[in-house]
C-alpha cells in the first residue's frame, strides 16, 4: 500500500490508476526508490508524500506536525453530530497541529465558528498553511491562535460562551513503548503527558469548564489503557454531566465525551 501510494506521489497520479499504467519513467523510477529507501528506514508515508487525508481533507504535513490519524476522524465525526442543526456553533479545538479536527468543522458545517489552538511554533506553522488553503478554497475562516491549553488566561473574552470543546491532547504515557515512525517523526509536544498520560488533559479540563456555556459539550480523544481513568477524572472534577466514553472501530476506548453541568435537560 505504502509502496503504491508513494508512486502514485512520485507520478502525480490517483492510486487506481496504477493499475492501467504502461511503464515509468527513468527519472520517476529513480525518485520513486529514494523515496521507498526512505519509507523503509521508518519516515512516515505522509512526511514522504507531504499529504495527510482526513475526512474529507486533504491537509499539508511534514517534519514539525503531529501527522493527523484515522481513529481522530472518530470524534471529528461526534462534533459534527452535536453541532448539527445549529446555526452558528461556536466550537474550540485545543492542540490542533495540522488543523484536522477544527477544519474539518469548519467544511463540514459552513455555519461554524471555530477556533484553533496551538501551542508548538512549528506545528503552527502547518495550522496557518491549511488553514489558510482551506479559506481559499471557500471555507468558513478558522480562527487559529498561538496559546497553551492550559493556561487560565486562553480565550478569557469567549468564557462561558462556547458550544462545544474538543481536543486531541498529548496522552501517552511518559516511557511508553511507541513505533520508530512515532518516536522519531511526530513532535514531543504532540506525544508525551506525564507519567499516566492525563497531565495536559487536567489542565484542559480546566480551560473547557471555564470556556463552555451551561449545557456545553467537551470531548477528547485519549489512548486505549485511558478509557477507565479519564472518564473518572471528568467525574471526580465535578461539574459534569452524561461522562460517556466511546470505542473506536476496533472496539478500543478512544474518546470521552461530557456536558457542562447547568444546561437544558438531556432530550
Ligand atoms: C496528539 S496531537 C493532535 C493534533 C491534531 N489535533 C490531530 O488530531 O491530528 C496534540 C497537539 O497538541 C499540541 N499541544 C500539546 N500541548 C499543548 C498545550 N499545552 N497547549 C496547546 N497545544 C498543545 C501539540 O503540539 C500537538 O499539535
Amino acid at each position: 500500500m505504502d509502496a503504491e501510494l508513494l508512486l502514485a506521489a512520485v507520478l502525480t497520479v490517483p492510486r487506481a490508476r496504477l493499475l492501467t499504467l504502461d511503464e515509468v519513467p527513468a527519472d520517476a523510477a529513480a525518485r520513486f526508490a529514494a523515496l521507498v529507501a526512505e519509507r523503509a528506514s521508518r519516515v512516515p508515508l505522509q512526511h514522504l508524500t507531504g499529504r495527510a487525508a482526513f475526512r474529507l481533507l486533504e491537509l499539508a504535513v511534514g517534519p514539525g506536525v503531529f501527522v493527523p490519524r484515522p481513529e481522530t476522524e472518530l470524534i471529528a465525526g461526534w462534533v459534527l453530530d452535536r453541532i448539527a442543526g445549529t446555526d452558528r456553533p461556536r466550537v474550540v479545538d485545543l492542540g490542533t497541529g495540522s488543523g484536522a479536527i477544527a477544519l474539518s468543522v469548519a467544511h463540514e458545517h459552513p455555519g461554524a465558528r471555530v477556533v484553533a489552538v496551538e501551542a508548538d511554533v512549528e506545528a503552527i506553522e502547518w495550522t496557518r498553511h491549511n488553514a489558510a488553503a482551506r479559506a481559499s478554497a471557500g471555507d468558513r475562516p478558522v480562527d487559529v491562535l498561538a496559546g497553551d491549553m492550559t493556561d487560565p488566561a486562553l480565550l478569557r473574552d469567549l468564557d462561558g460562551s462556547v458550544d462545544l470543546v474538543v481536543s486531541n491532547p498529548p496522552y501517552v504515557p511518559d516511557g511508553a513503548r511507541v513505533p520508530r515512525e512515532v518516536a522519531d517523526h511526530d513532535p514531543p509536544l504532540a506525544l508525551w503527558g506525564g507519567p499516566d498520560g492525563l497531565d495536559v488533559v487536567r489542565g484542559l479540563l480546566r480551560t473547557a469548564a471555564r470556556l463552555l456555556r451551561p449545557g456545553g459539550w467537551l470531548g477528547i480523544e485519549h489512548a486505549d489503557a485511558q478509557g477507565g481513568s479519564l472518564p473518572a477524572l471528568v467525574r471526580a472534577a465535578g461539574g459534569w454531566t452524561e461522562v460517556a466514553d466511546h470505542p473506536d472501530l476496533a472496539g478500543r476506548p478512544r474518546y470521552t465525551t461530557a456536558r457542562r453541568a447547568g444546561g437544558p435537560d438531556p432530550q
